[in-house]
């Protein structure tokens, strides 16, 4: 049987997206409602070996060469370092060490930065939606700014390269989205700013999507000049700009416009839910539930020949963008954090 984790337009599955909770201890109000979302039983996640025996299927046998753990909030899971000991030791079939990736709110990272970095964490991600206190504890519903403020310097002091940072912008965002630019200039990191996506809570229109027109509007206005970079991104989410800051500090920000430019032919993701189930789209109405399959004795290549048969389903673009509907993409039931 063929390797891999190809779908019927071409495109084939090497980004293995592992969400390893659904809990978060914040409630941004894009992602979940106020009173947080009916966490799952615990019995009904996957333990650490039911995790790595996937994960391992996915890098030894179907061709996964990178692996981002995410949540929820991934850094509540207390043996998330044992998982990314054990991926990183993890070898694809011509010896290919699998990248090993994390996005996280940042919330505890100052505590262990470099615990993750020592058990193989190459790439972190942090999300960031403002820089004032005020106005992050009215997107988290938590007044937590500190904590990721702390947690990104210990992520670039613990080496980690590069430190994305990750920010869906809000109606404040004529003065968030240059005063995220001017932070992340001064420190090296690498901004992306997110197009509101309908997919966290309840009440998602069109006409609460800053989309990536107006965050380039605002940038403008704050007196940054920005030239697109047309490189091909491959399979990346972020189209990516230089930027040039009005007194003269220069670097790069990167628009992930899932909503108004959506990039689905170029898709290399799979994801992993923390309950077990295989999910071929971010946006998918259907999943595969390899946890029943697990727990009631399934070879490896019964679980590929599952694995596989999801990712053979994908449909050919989300539409979001109510362009490329396929009818089997729409509101999802799960939400964005699970
Ligand atoms: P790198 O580019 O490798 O750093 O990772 P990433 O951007 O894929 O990962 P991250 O977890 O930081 O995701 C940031 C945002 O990318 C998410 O909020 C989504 O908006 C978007 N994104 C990631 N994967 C998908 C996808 O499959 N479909 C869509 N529409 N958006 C996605
Ligand atoms: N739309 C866009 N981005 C979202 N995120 C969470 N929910 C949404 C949504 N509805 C972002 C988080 C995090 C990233 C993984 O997804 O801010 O940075
Ligand atoms: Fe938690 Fe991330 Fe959702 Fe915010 S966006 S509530 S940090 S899972």
């Amino acid at each position: 049987r063929a390797a891999g984790l190809p779908d019927r337009f071409g495109r084939v599955a090497t980004d293995l997206r592992v969400s390893v909770t659904d809990r978060c201890n914040l409630r941004c109000t894009y992602c979940m409602p106020a009173e947080g979302m009916a966490w799952l039983p615990r019995r009904e996640l996957l333990t650490d070996d039911e995790l790595l025996r996937l994960i391992r299927i996915g890098v030894e046998r179907l061709g996964v060469t990178k692996v981002r753990f995410t949540g929820g909030e991934p850094l509540i899971r207390p043996t998330l370092e044992t998982l990314i000991a054990a991926t990183s030791a993890m070898r694809g079939p011509d010896g290919v060490v699998p990248a090993i990736a994390l996005t996280t709110n940042g919330i505890g990272l100052d505590r262990r930065a470099a615990g993750l970095v020592r058990a193989g964490l190459g790439r972190v991600n942090i999300s960031l939606d403002s820089l004032d206190p005020d106005r992050f504890a009215a997107v988290a519903r938590r007044d937590r700014l500190d904590d990721v403020l702390a947690g990104i310097d210990a992520a670039l002091e613990a080496g980690l390269e590069p430190v994305k940072i990750n920010a869906v912008p809000q109606r404040t965002y004529r003065d968030d989205v240059p005063e995220l630019l001017s932070f992340c200039l001064d420190r090296g990191l690498e901004l992306r700013f997110i197009e509101y996506m309908p997919i966290g809570a309840p009440g998602w229109s069109k006409d609460a999507v800053i989309s990536a027109d107006d965050i380039l509007s605002a940038l403008g206005e704050a007196g940054y000049s920005l030239s697109e970079d047309r490189r091909p991104r491959g399979s990346a989410p972020a189209q990516r700009w230089s930027v040039t800051a009005p007194d003269g500090r220069t670097g790069r920000v990167g628009i992930i416009a899932s909503v108004t430019r959506p990039f689905c032919g170029d898709c290399s993701r799979t994801r992993l839910t923390a309950d077990g189930q295989i999910r071929n789209c971010l946006f998918s109405t259907r999943e595969t539930d390899l946890r029943a399959a697990l727990r009631s004795g399934a070879s490896d290549d019964e679980l590929i020949m599952l694995w596989q048969g999801e990712m053979w389903r994908k449909a050919e673009a989300h539409g979001s963008d109510g362009a490329h509907g396929s009818g089997e993409f729409g509101d999802s039931a799960r939400r964005m954090s699970a």
